[in-house]
């Protein structure tokens, strides 16, 4: 019998998760499903223990639940420790085992398939909440140099710095005083405020002579934040599709040994953006 996986969050139903496990597992020739699970805050905890009950082996998880999972696995890897959220979940005995692999992701589609050197980015990171939170330590490893943490919520964006635990590296800056930091060679979106309303502004100041600007979602809701790096002049503008075909292989080879090739369904999904411009 087939093992059970399946993906948390809402809005899930448009998640491309389903369709990337079934391709690597095609690949590598593994028998399994994975299937989409609309969980909000308040039910999170209910649907995993069924998902749990009915035999289920591991699951990824999403927008905004990516807090609450670290906070429901017994056990979790030193990385998601670090992130204080979890975006894989391991069956484990009777207990649900948390890792999390966007940081990892997000460091691999820069570096191997946008063929972006990271090392010494003054970078500006938008967001402090579960996204955020995943991507940090990545790119602190990485070697980028100094970064920033900006987010609507103070509160949020100092307990991100003080997970980091290298004061005179890593800052919280307020929203507001944005235009006051200078120039980024890396810009990363980590708000979900184009769901919510709208990005907030951003000045141009912000754009040096090689801007990256990265947005860690894809789709309709990256667009806002890539228009505003093309239109500023930003060198690169990324959206986060590379990242979720790199972080679903990281959790493909957590799950089940063997790290699957990823050019093939990146590229057939960017090729077939056009149809998946209401995707989440
Ligand atoms: P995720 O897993 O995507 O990080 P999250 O934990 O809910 O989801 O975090 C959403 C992020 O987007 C937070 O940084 C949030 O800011 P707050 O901490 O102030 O809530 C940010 N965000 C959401 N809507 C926003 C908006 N309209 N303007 C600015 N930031 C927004």
């Amino acid at each position: 019998m087939g093992k059970h996986y399946a993906v948390f969050g809402s809005p899930i139903a448009h998640s491309l998760s389903p369709r990337i496990h079934a391709a690597f597992a095609k690949q590598i020739g593994v028998d399994l499903d994975y299937v989409a699970i609309e969980a909000s805050l308040d039910d999170f905890a209910a649907a995993l223990a069924a998902f749990a009950a009915r035999g289920g082996n591991g699951g990824n998880v999403t927008l905004p639940l990516k807090e609450a999972a670290f906070v429901l696995c017994a056990t979790t890897s030193e990385r998601a420790h670090r992130a204080g959220a979890v975006n894989t979940l391991i069956r484990d005995g009777g207990n649900w085992h948390g890792d999390n692999t966007d940081g990892t992701g997000l460091i691999r589609d820069l570096t191997d398939r946008h063929g972006l050197d990271l090392r010494a980015r003054r970078t500006l990171l938008l967001g402090a909440g579960g996204a955020a939170r995943g991507v940090a330590p990545a790119l602190l490893d990485a070697g980028i140099d100094q970064l920033f943490v900006v987010n609507r919520t103070t509160e949020r964006a100092d307990a991100l710095v003080d997970a980091m635990g290298e004061p005179g590296r890593v800052h919280a800056r307020y929203l507001g005083d944005v235009a006051a930091l200078g120039e980024f060679d890396l810009i990363i979106n980590a708000t979900s405020a184009v769901r919510g309303g709208e990005l907030p502004a951003l000045p141009r100041s912000l754009v040096g002579r090689r801007t990256a600007a990265v947005d860690l979602s894809y789709g309709e809701v990256a667009i806002p934040f890539l228009a505003w790096a093309r239109a500023n002049g930003c060198h690169n503008a990324v959206d986060g599709l590379g990242m979720l075909v790199e972080q679903a292989a990281e959790s493909f080879a957590l799950w089940h040994g063997v790290r699957p090739e990823t050019d093939a369904v990146f590229n057939e999904l960017s090729g077939r953006n056009a149809s998946l411009v209401t995707a989440d």
